[in-house]
């Protein structure tokens, strides 16, 4: 569904990012990539959805290589989950899903009271998705940490995205909440056949909930495998500073 050829990115201070990504991923997959701070997952995810303008090489969605004309029917189909949840705080629920629906937030606010019932009903099936109807209507900075990641997933998947890219999803949740928002990704992985891209740093997670690996270390892939096949220890490895710069 996704195939990367030779991605390089180099931001304007000079700094590269990526240095010649190629990833191919099958529809459907729940691929996690790790990799230490600095070794370039979100600017990979952001090149993936055009956030990112990319120096070289190509990006293929579903067939068809990405270019100005085809981004937005590829940011269309795609769903962003992000560390910090991005939600609009002061607002319910139900309306940051809503929101999902929309390409803008600016443009949101304004928007907010012309959506039909037909989409409302949408956002409260996201909502029931992931558990959280009862919290439809209440403001989302009275939820939880786990809650509100709901809330971002939920938000993701009211456009019915073919491809979810969750950026460190469970970064600032305790072990148990992680759990639960992995084992949702997970699960609309599967029943809906959504294939997710997720960036961690948590070796277990990773191991517990993919269906395959890639480690990324100074903007290059070290690593690509099943998750049955890996060995947790050489996975570690890419965490030891004292390997940064080594070839695996
Ligand atoms: N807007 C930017 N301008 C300049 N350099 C940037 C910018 N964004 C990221 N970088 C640099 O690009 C490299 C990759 O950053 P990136 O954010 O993709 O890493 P990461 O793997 O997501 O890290 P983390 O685990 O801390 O989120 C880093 O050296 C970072 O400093
Ligand atoms: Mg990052």
């Amino acid at each position: 569904m996704l195939l990367i050829k030779n991605l390089r990115k180099t931001f304007q201070n000079g700094t590269k990012a990526l240095n010649g990504v190629n990833l191919k991923i099958n529809p459907g997959e729940f691929v996690t990539i790790l990799g230490p701070s600095g070794s370039g997952k979100t600017t990979l995810l952001r090149s993936i959805n055009g956030l990112e303008n990319i120096d070289n090489g190509e990006i293929v969605f579903n067939n068809r290589k990405i270019d100005d004309n085809y981004l937005f029917y590829v940011q269309k189909k795609t769903g962003m989950v992000f560390q910090e949840f991005n939600l609009i705080n002061n607002l319910s629920s139900i309306n940051n899903v809503l929101s999902g629906l929309l390409n803008s937030s600016s443009k949101f606010l304004s928007m907010l009271y012309l959506f039909t019932r037909e989409q409302k009903l949408q956002a409260l099936q996201s909502l029931e998705t992931v558990g959280l109807l009862d919290k439809a209507y209440s403001r989302t900075d009275q939820l939880s940490g786990g809650q509100r990641q709901r809330v971002g997933i939920a938000r993701a998947i009211i456009k019915k995205p073919i491809l979810l890219l969750a950026d460190e999803p469970v970064a600032s949740l305790d072990p148990k909440a992680s759990n639960l928002i992995l084992s949702l990704l997970k699960k609309i992985c599967k029943e809906f056949n959504i294939t997710i891209i997720c960036n961690l740093h948590q070796v277990e997670l990773a191991i517990k909930f993919s269906d395959r690996i890639v480690g990324l270390l100074d903007g290059a892939i070290i690593f690509d495998s099943q998750t049955k096949n890996i060995d947790i220890n050489y996975v570690q490895n890419i965490y030891r500073e004292e390997n940064a710069g080594l070839t695996f």
